[in-house]
């Protein structure tokens, strides 16, 4: 399949991103955003990239440099489209993206990405019970 990627401004996207949230976050290991104004903080600073088949929008991801460390906050893939290397595709732009600084993601620790994660090189790390007091635990995965 071809698909493409392209670099989206927040403002421009935001009701976009919230709607893709609300359809790819929907496992009890997910947390989806309650509204756009909590999607928007979480992922203000950070750089974001829509996947598209032709048109349609399939996909997403999102990553924030920080000094020492970046941190990808946001990835999914349309359920339709999983498992044909679309997630690959985004998450390798980003690693791209990133260079040479330590990388970092927070997942629920039975979440089938942390398989996911650990093909492209991520270790896993320690776990955070009650992550943000949102309930859920979080494992970190880093890739140095
Ligand atoms: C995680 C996610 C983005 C992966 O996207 P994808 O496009 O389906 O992944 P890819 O097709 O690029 O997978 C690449 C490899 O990762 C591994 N992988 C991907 N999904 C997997 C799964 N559910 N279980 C085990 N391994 C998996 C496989 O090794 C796969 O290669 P293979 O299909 O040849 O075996 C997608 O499952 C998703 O959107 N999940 C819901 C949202 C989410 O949990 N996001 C992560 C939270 S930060």
């Amino acid at each position: 399949m071809d698909f493409i990627l392209k670099e989206v401004s927040l403002s421009d996207s935001l009701d976009i991103l919230f709607d893709l949230d609300q359809k790819v976050f929907t496992q009890n290991y997910h947390l989806r955003s309650p509204n756009k104004k909590v999607l928007f903080d979480w992922i203000r600073k950070s750089k974001i990239y829509l996947a598209y088949d032709g048109n349609k929008i399939i996909g997403f991801g999102a990553y924030e440099k920080k000094e020492v460390v970046a941190e990808i906050t946001t990835l999914g893939v349309l359920s339709d489209y999983r498992r044909q290397k679309i997630g690959a595709f985004i998450v390798k732009k980003i690693l791209s993206d990133i260079g040479a600084l330590p990388v970092e993601v927070k997942t629920h620790p039975s979440n089938p990405a942390v398989k996911f994660y650990e093909k492209f090189g991520f270790i896993k790390g320690k776990v955070i019970e009650n992550y943000e007091n949102l309930g859920q635990p979080r494992l970190v995965l880093k890739r140095i």
